[in-house]
């Protein structure tokens, strides 16, 4: 009897020492675990949500001067910039092929192509229609300029991680004042040195590039590319929501007509 009550507190005190033992290992790989998410309110969160324009044709530049470098956005064509309910959504150029915006943007960028009449490979300006292109010929080729990683393809990254637009804000400003090679977020080490420093872009309209406002124009531009459909979504939501309520009324309105004589 007292042997096996001694045998199995042994064995209750050996199982707890593992839970522990087992825990702190995956604390101590999860790295910096202090790092706590700042939150911030997207506009594009809710039910009737939508992009804060503005936000997102800085963010879009945010990307052209400074992530473009490393990070494709390959599920995205340049006219998609100019769709409804994109940031350079113009309603005179119904039709984003026409709007001279987009196709400034663009021209901006260097296609690899093959000549139709001799078959050789060329470079030539983009038009509405192509694609955006890869930034490195191969994946190795990628990890190879990158600490040994390949920059993940950013077009619908807010999609992908979990905590979506809060996830890449925060990657984004978690960096080491310090050291620009350790993350918060990611709990140390990355293969992307910071990106952002104040002041890296000159905004058009006039708002001062601070890290954090680049880091949230960013944010807001690739939260719209992950979900270009999302203000028609919900516009259409609210709509057949409206619908059913209206048909719901009207409904329980006929019902008390027609039973209207009969006694309960
Ligand atoms: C010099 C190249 C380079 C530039 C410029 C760059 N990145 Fe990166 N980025 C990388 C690499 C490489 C990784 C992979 C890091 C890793 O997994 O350790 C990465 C990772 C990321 C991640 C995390 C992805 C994940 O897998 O969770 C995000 C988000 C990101 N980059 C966004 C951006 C944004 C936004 C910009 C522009 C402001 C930017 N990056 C600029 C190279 C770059």
């Amino acid at each position: 009897m007292k042997m096996t009550l001694k045998k199995s507190i042994l064995g209750a005190v050996v199982l707890a020492g593992s839970v522990f033992g087992t825990l702190s290992v995956a604390n101590a790989a999860g790295g910096d675990n202090d790092y706590e998410d700042k939150h911030v309110h997207w506009h594009f969160n809710g039910w009737n949500g939508s992009f804060d324009r503005a936000a997102a044709q800085r963010g879009y530049q945010v990307y052209r001067e400074v992530c473009a470098s490393c990070h494709q956005l390959k599920h995205l064509a340049f006219r998609h910039l100019g769709d409804e309910g994109a940031p350079f959504y113009d309603k005179k150029y119904p039709n984003p092929n026409d709007n001279p915006i987009v196709k400034g943007f663009a021209a901006d960028w260097t296609i690899e192509d093959i000549d139709i009449d001799t078959g050789d490979v060329i470079d030539r300006k983009g038009i509405p229609a192509d694609y955006f292109p890869p930034i490195y010929p191969n994946a190795a080729a990628a990890a190879a300029s990158n600490n040994g990683k390949a920059p993940p393809d950013l077009s619908v990254m807010v999609k992908a991680r979990t905590g979506g637009a809060d996830y890449v804000y925060n990657v984004l400003i978690s960096y080491k004042d310090d050291d620009p090679t350790y993350n918060k977020k990611m709990g140390g080490l990355i293969a992307m040195a910071n990106p952002l420093s104040d002041g890296l872009v000159e905004y058009a309209d006039g708002t001062e590039a601070t890290v954090d406002q680049m880091a949230k124009d960013v944010t807001e531009f690739l939260a719209w590319s992950a979900d270009p459909k999302m203000e028609a979504r919900k516009s259409l939501g609210f709509a057949t929501m409206l619908y059913l309520l209206i048909l719901t009324i009207l409904l329980f309105l006929s019902y008390r007509t027609v039973w209207r004589n009969v006694k309960h």
